[in-house]
């Protein structure tokens, strides 16, 4: 490599090599270039390696997307890090009948509310920080055509809280980390919404809209 000389030159105190015959040198100098000749063309072929592979191993691991076979469906795409697919949700709820225009806490008890209009919900101590080991479910009901939520405010800790949506056919919808402005719409006439946090790291959580109707261009399948 040329950098031999210049480590050379570096010893000041030592006398330079005197000058090799000129022979040697552009010998030296050919080696060289088949030397970088030949790592150029490995480094090509490599990236044409690398290039195929992923344009093949996607469509092998899953036929109809271009998702890596290791994607968990149950977290937000921004988010998506293998979370665990299914959490603890509470299974019965006491009744609690209409609730518009009143605001709730998501950690207030296995409460069903139903909604005509719109409500809101909101992490305990809102807009201060929620607490840690959490794990709390709302169920929302409607006679209307499904619900909306409105993340109005979303914030929580990344990859290890998360807001969950149960729709009535139990596929469930993970969100973490910062999704404030975010709208996600369920077909389905109660979703259940479950909070979990872990032993540490809160944030200040979330306050939600939450709207009688289904708004098909918010539809949940289509963020995943
Ligand atoms: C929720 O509560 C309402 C009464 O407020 C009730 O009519 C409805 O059946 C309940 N829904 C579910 C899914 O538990």
């Amino acid at each position: 490599m040329p950098s031999s000389s210049k480590i050379l030159g570096d010893q000041h105190d030592r006398p330079l090599p005197k000058a090799v015959p000129s022979k040697d040198s552009s010998e030296e100098k050919s080696k060289n270039n088949i030397g970088y000749f030949i790592v150029g063309a490995i480094f090509i072929l490599a990236v044409i390696f690398l290039n195929s592979d992923t344009s093949s191993g996607a469509g092998a691991c899953d036929g109809d997307s271009n998702l890596p076979c290791d994607y968990d469906t149950t977290v937000s795409p921004e988010e998506n890090t293998l979370q665990p697919s299914s959490f603890n949700f509470a299974t019965s709820f006491s009744n609690e009948g209409l609730i518009d225009l009143e605001t709730v806490g998501i950690c207030d008890g296995n409460h069903n509310y139903s909604v005509s209009a719109h409500a809101f919900l909101q992490s305990p101590n809102y807009p201060n920080n929620y607490d840690p080991f959490l794990e709390c479910t709302t169920r929302f009901s409607t006679n209307s055509d499904g619900l909306t939520f409105e993340f109005t405010k979303f914030e929580v800790e990344h990859g290890f809280d998360n807001l969950v949506f149960r729709d009535s056919s139990a596929e469930e919808y993970a969100f973490s980390g910062i999704q404030t402005g975010m709208t996600v719409s369920f077909s389905s006439s109660y979703v259940d919404v479950h909070f979990e946090s872990d032993h540490s790291v809160e944030d200040s959580g979330f306050s939600l809209k939450v709207k009688a109707g289904y708004e098909s261009s918010f539809d949940a399948e289509d963020l995943y």
